[in-house]
């Protein structure tokens, strides 16, 4: 058995606990039911033999010649009643009102009701219980007739035993009913678990890098589950297959600069000519410059990641952060022959995180400085417009055409102005977009405002 199974969560103990409550709820019922049929019906049973021998007694009741009452008790009468050993027998009979006749003259009678020519009641005699019936009855002398009341009465002893047993049984019923519902439901919960066992074992013996679908056949009430899991583990197949994606090329993206420095190295080793060996560190160090470069991106995405779930999102100015970050770039542009310049006024609120919209910012600055070619205008811009608020960088270089700006936004896709060798990853329009996703923002790529050159906006949401 497995811990689960163990814990004192089982569902097993759950349904017999409700079973065995509902059913002794029930059970209890039952038997207080049966209890008072099994008195009616000992009742009934013992009160025809008493009404019986009443009328026995009755029937041998005459008028004597002096106009009084005679019984002669024949022997059945009261025979009958003694079938159980240790119940006792009584009887009386009384004539008209005031006038007793024969037997314990004790013995309590019933009132009968009007009309009623027998009745039954319990009542004590002796200390004892009994049960009692009365019959009325008239005796005639072929001139007048005598009433007269015959009553019997037996202890309850048998009665007694009767009703236990009766209750007696039906207890036993129901207690076997409830034993067998528990076994029924005991065996019923292990073949209806059985299709869960199996499809726990079925995720167990898995590798952990099989995520097919699991195909095990289980009961409708589970199907919701399995389902989930099975496209929990789909997700997490694209999931892993995207990081696989990811590493693999970030790999090869870091392989070829390391693979140039050594060849760099390896030159610079065997040559004898210092102008050479200068020359080879020279790549080599434009190599380490590249992966740098590249594990710079590869980190910035990682902590991409771990943003969108931590909160370090702040309220500031997006024009002074965005004023700094362009500033930076100054002697680069210089460099390139670019005229860089910023436009922006006032403040501009908005709830950001400070380094990722730093890193978006530089990353379109440094596109456009390293595509837009020498001597094109570089603007970067924040604003509001409708109401929302935007950064955007705009060059008037050669552009990219808008068949190609779906593509540049995959990671490691480079375009056509990236060759002559331009050092790059493909990885910083990506990172522009996970950025601006992150914060909630809209990224466009559009033509510059002349017709020429490209034009990047990210929009914030309002708030
Ligand atoms: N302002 C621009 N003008 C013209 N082409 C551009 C511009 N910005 C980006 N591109 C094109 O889009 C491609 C993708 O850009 P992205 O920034 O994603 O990667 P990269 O610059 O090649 O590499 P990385 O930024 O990772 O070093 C670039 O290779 C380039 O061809
Ligand atoms: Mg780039």
């Amino acid at each position: 058995m497995t811990a689960a199974a163990l814990s004192a969560y089982s569902l097993r103990r759950r349904l017999l606990a409700w079973l065995l409550v509902s059913t002794a709820a029930i059970g209890a019922i039952a038997m207080i039911d049966t209890w008072d049929e099994a008195i009616d019906t000992a009742n009934e049973v013992s009160d025809r033999v008493l009404a019986g021998s009443a009328l026995a007694i009755a029937e041998r009741v005459i008028v004597s010649e002096d106009g009084s009452l005679e019984v002669d008790i024949p022997y059945v009468a009261l025979e009958m009643l003694t079938s159980a050993a240790q119940d006792r027998v009584f009887y009386r009979v009384d004539g008209p009102p005031g006038t007793f006749v024969t037997g314990y003259q004790n013995l309590p009678s019933i009132q009968r009701r009007e009309g009623q020519a027998a009745a039954f009641g319990d009542a004590v005699f002796r200390g004892e219980p009994i049960r009692v019936a009365a019959l009325a009855r008239s005796a005639s002398t072929g001139i007048n007739s005598v009433p007269f009341t015959v009553t019997v009465a037996e202890t309850t002893i048998a009665r007694q035993q009767l009703t236990h047993a009766i209750l007696l049984r039906s207890a036993l019923r129901i207690l076997f009913m409830i034993l067998g519902a528990a076994a029924i439901v005991w065996v019923a919960v292990t073949l209806s678990l059985r299709p869960l066992y199996r499809f726990s074992e079925a995720l167990s013996e898995r590798s952990p890098d099989d995520l097919h679908p699991i195909t095990e056949r289980v009961p409708n009430e589970v199907q919701g589950l399995v389902d989930t899991v099975n496209s929990f583990m789909v997700r997490l197949e694209g999931a892993l297959d995207a990081l696989r994606h990811f590493t693999g090329n970030a790999g090869h993206q870091l392989r070829t600069p390391l693979a140039i420095v050594r060849t760099q190295l390896t030159l610079a080793r065997r040559s004898g000519n210092l102008g050479e060996v200068q020359q080879a560190a020279e790549k080599a160090d434009e190599a380490v410059g590249d992966a740098e470069r590249i594990l710079a991106q590869l980190l910035l995405m990682a902590r991409i990641d771990a943003a969108s779930r931590s909160t370090a999102m702040r309220q500031l100015d997006l024009v002074d952060l965005t004023r700094t970050v362009t500033a930076e770039h100054v002697p680069r542009a210089a460099e390139a022959g670019i005229d860089l310049g910023f436009e922006g006024e006032g403040e501009v609120m908005a709830v950001v995180e400070p380094i990722l919209i730093g890193e978006l910012v530089k990353n379109l600055v440094s596109n456009a400085l390293l595509y837009a070619g020498a001597g094109a205008e570089v603007t970067v811009r924040v604003g509001t417009q409708q109401g929302a608020t935007f950064v955007e960088v705009e060059d008037n270089g050669p552009g990219i055409p808008p068949e190609r700006r779906e593509t540049v936004l995959r990671r490691f896709e480079r375009g056509d102005t990236s060759g002559q060798g331009r050092p790059g990853t493909g990885l910083g329009l990506p990172i522009v977009d996970e950025i601006a996703r992150l914060h909630g923002a809209s990224l466009g790529l559009e033509d510059g405002s002349e017709g020429r050159g490209l034009k990047v906006r990210v929009t914030f949401l309002m708030i």
